[in-house]
């Protein structure tokens, strides 16, 4: 019998029902041209971000971790013509085929890219007194997740979503005696998230082209009802 394993049932399930893959396939062989490392969320990830953000009605989403745009023009496309979405992104040069990437998949105009240190770029962000994010995609150096979630939570409203990739880490989310400091920050991340009464989260493991991971779904409680 032949076996199938989890990047078969990707590769048939992105054929399938992932959709317009010349324009996504084109920004990965662009990141794959100038080098950039192949750590994109998978093809089902990114049509499952945009399913998200168009069944939450989405206008404004932040990403923290742009790399090559390629979530980023999952995330463009849900917000249509009139949305926005803010991503932070550390490397120039990440930011710079990122740019080429969502200008040529035709979103570029709705979408901001700031380079920088994402918590040098959220403070900056927070002084513009932006209208609340109505999703928040955290994607970016694991260790500041919690960090991240707290900014989040700062640019947010009640029933806001907050997503945060890769938090199971091939199942090492579990050990607690790891000395990974990207596990160690998962866990500090669950623990937040376990105990902080302005949100509500759940993780949902993946398996996939990407391997064994897992993302944190959250949503953001309205802390003033009564
Ligand atoms: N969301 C992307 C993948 C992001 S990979 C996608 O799915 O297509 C993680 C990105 O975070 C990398 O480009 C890395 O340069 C960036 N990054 C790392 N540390 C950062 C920081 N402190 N601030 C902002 N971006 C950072
Ligand atoms: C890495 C980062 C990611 O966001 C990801 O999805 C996979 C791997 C990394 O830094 O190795
Ligand atoms: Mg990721």
């Amino acid at each position: 019998m032949t076996t199938f394993d989890w990047a078969d049932v990707d590769n048939y399930l992105a054929d399938k029902l992932v959709g317009d893959r010349d324009t996504t396939a084109a920004a990965l062989a662009t990141n794959a041209a100038e080098g950039l490392p192949a750590i994109d969320v998978s093809a089902a990830q990114g049509k499952f971000l945009h399913l998200i953000a168009r069944s939450i009605g989405a206008r404004r989403v932040l990403e923290i971790g742009t790399l090559g745009g390629y979530s980023t023009i999952w995330l463009a496309r849900a917000v249509g013509e009139k949305g926005l979405v803010v991503t932070l992104e550390f490397e120039p040069r990440h930011a710079e085929v990122a740019r080429g990437n969502l200008n040529r998949a035709g979103v570029g105009d709705r979408v901001d890219i700031r380079v920088g240190a994402a918590l040098e770029s959220l403070p900056v962000l927070g002084a513009e007194d932006p209208e609340p994010f109505d999703l928040v995609f955290i994607d970016a150096d694991k260790v500041n997740n919690s960090n991240y979630v707290q900014w989040a939570l700062r640019l947010t409203r009640p029933d806001s979503v907050i997503i945060v990739d890769n938090v199971v880490r091939n199942g090492a989310v579990a050990d607690d005696a790891s000395t990974d400091s990207a596990v160690q920050a998962s866990r500090d991340l669950i623990d937040l998230l376990s105990s902080d009464p302005r949100l509500d989260a759940t993780v949902l493991q993946t398996v996939g082209s990407k391997g064994w991971d897992g993302f944190v779904y959250a949503v953001v409680n309205d802390n003033t009802a009564g």
